[in-house]
């Protein structure tokens, strides 16, 4: 594996590009401060456009690194931020890492994190070298099950009761998946 970082990556909708601390108000507008958004996700909605600030401004230096892969989605059409895609957890022994992303409710249903998802995965196997990624999502997030399925993470088993959401408390089943440097070398 060649780490190459956050690379600006185009799709024919979107522009896949670095984080940078001037995004917060744009972020923060669109989904950052959406408890739907962040329903299935590790941290809760931000209260003000400041928090969405600090953490950003450590997202733009991360994506100085080699080994960072997390990139701002910008829509071309009116070059407006509306998401969020990166890589967790890269192991360069293993040459894995783990698929995280989150897109603003005005944009779901279109495609777009599919889209964009498509793209990584094909950086990250073709460009870059990793063999394996991961992606895990609560059973009953469908919206995210679809765009795994869609770009060939097969389903590898469930975790039960693995994580409890932040805003009830809930427990919810994990849903596990995995896509090889060969499955997508298969369906290229
Ligand atoms: C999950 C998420 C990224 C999906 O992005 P998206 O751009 O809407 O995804 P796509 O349009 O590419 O695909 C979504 C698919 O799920 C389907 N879908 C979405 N919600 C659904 C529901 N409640 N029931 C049935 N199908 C649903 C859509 O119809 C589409 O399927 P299709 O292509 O077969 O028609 C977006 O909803 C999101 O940001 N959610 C909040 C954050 C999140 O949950 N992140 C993932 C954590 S694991």
């Amino acid at each position: 594996m060649q780490h190459k970082g956050t690379k600006i990556l185009e799709t024919k909708r979107l522009t896949l590009r670095p984080w940078r601390e001037n995004d917060a108000e744009e972020a923060f507008a669109h989904w950052m401060n959406d408890s739907e958004v962040t329903k299935y996700l590790t941290w809760a909605p931000h209260g003000d456009v400041a928090a969405t600030r600090t953490l950003l401004k450590t997202w733009e230096e991360d994506c100085k690194s080699p080994d960072c892969y997390h990139w701002a989605i910008v829509l071309k059409e009116g070059n407006i931020l509306i998401g969020d895609i990166c890589i967790l957890q890269v192991d360069d022994h293993n040459e894995r890492g783990e698929i995280g992303y989150c897109m603003g409710k005005a944009w779901w249903g279109k495609g777009l994190m599919t889209e964009a998802l498509r793209e990584v995965l094909r950086y990250l196997f073709e460009e870059v070298g990793f063999y394996r990624l991961n992606g895990c999502h609560a059973a009953e997030n469908i919206g995210s099950s679809r765009v795994m399925e869609k770009c060939g993470l097969s389903y590898e088993g469930t975790r039960r009761k693995f994580m409890r959401l932040l805003s009830t408390g809930e427990r919810v089943d994990i849903v596990e998946r995995g896509i090889l440097r060969e499955d997508y070398s298969r369906n290229a």
